[in-house]
């Protein structure tokens, strides 16, 4: 059983609130870390076709010989393929790699605004929803903008945003935009990519006086704030210290000193601006 919470997501439909991601890590690789993963209790795993590691990561669940249903898998339809026919195509191409019938959750991985097609895009996700060939469609990096225009224009209202969420990055108007439309707020590189940002000493401050590590307490602030969140690492050591997140809480003068981290501070790239397709 997974020691991880749910969230419910607007269709009811529960998802993990910590789960695995596996960006950058080769499809060779991902077996081996997504078998880590799930026998450290993980059950939703953050994949993407931009990624390489769909294969991989299918081959993991296979071996798992967990029942399906237990799972939760998320993959994303990479930008070459916006539009309603290639969507259609892409997602069997995806579902096709993992081995799958259906995947609990599929996004599209940038709102490309430059190139106008993420309202025709998600139109073919409402017909793989409808298809029962997920279980949930959302939309990831879009801004409360795109989320107004989508939101307009089509009939389901996305289930996720994926965006660019840590200490330096809190992202206060996309929370909000969320909250008002209910859709659950995930975040990407949830420790801040693990580099500078666990040295920061506030952080440091935090996990000795909890008797933690600081990749804990930014995963902790996170699930306070009612994130969800998808840490990578393909250290065994730290796959099992990241999910350990559930058995201590932050108190409000921890919360108020990450809050004060926040410097709008982006590690990726702008979706305002991102069209690389
Ligand atoms: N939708 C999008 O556009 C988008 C963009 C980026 C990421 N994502 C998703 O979000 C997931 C997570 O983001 P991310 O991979 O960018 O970054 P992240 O999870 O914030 O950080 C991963 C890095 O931190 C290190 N790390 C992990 N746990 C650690 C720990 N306990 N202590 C110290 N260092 C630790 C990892 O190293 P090792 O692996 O060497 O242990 C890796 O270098 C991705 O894998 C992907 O699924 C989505």
């Amino acid at each position: 059983m997974s020691k991880v919470p749910p969230i419910i997501l607007n269709n009811g439909v529960e998802m993990p609130q910590l789960g695995f991601g596996v960006w950058q890590v080769p499809d060779d690789e991902a077996e081996t870390a997504v078998a880590t993963a799930l026998q450290a209790g993980y059950r939703s795993i953050d994949t993407a076709a931009i990624y390489g590691n769909e294969k991989g990561t299918g081959k993991a669940i296979a071996a798992s010989g967990l029942p399906r249903e237990e799972l939760f898998v998320t993959t994303k339809l990479w930008n070459a393929n916006q539009g309603y026919d290639a969507t259609l195509s892409a997602f069997d191409e995806s579902l096709g790699k993992l081995g799958l019938d259906y995947v609990d959750l599929y996004l599209i991985h940038w709102p490309l605004p430059s190139k106008d097609t993420y309202v025709d895009t998600y139109k073919a996700f409402e017909k793989i929803y409808a298809d029962g060939r997920a279980k949930a469609i959302g939309v990831s990096n879009f801004l409360p903008e795109h989320l107004d225009r989508l939101t307009g224009e089509t009939s389901i209202i996305p289930a996720v945003n994926q965006i660019e969420l840590h200490p330096h990055l809190q992202q206060h108007a996309s929370r909000e935009k969320h909250a008002e439309l209910g859709i659950a707020t995930e975040a990407w590189s949830p420790l801040g990519q693990g580099k500078g940002l666990l040295e920061v000493p506030a952080i440091v401050a935090i996990a000795q006086k909890h008797g933690r590590t600081p990749a804990q307490v930014v995963l902790r602030w996170h699930v306070q704030l009612g994130n969800v969140v998808i840490p990578k690492s393909v250290t065994p050591s730290r796959i099992a210290e990241n999910i350990d997140v559930f058995g201590f809480e932050l108190d409000p003068e921890d919360l108020g000193a990450i809050s004060a981290l926040n410097e709008d501070r982006r590690l990726g790239p702008n979706p305002a601006e991102f069209d690389v397709a």
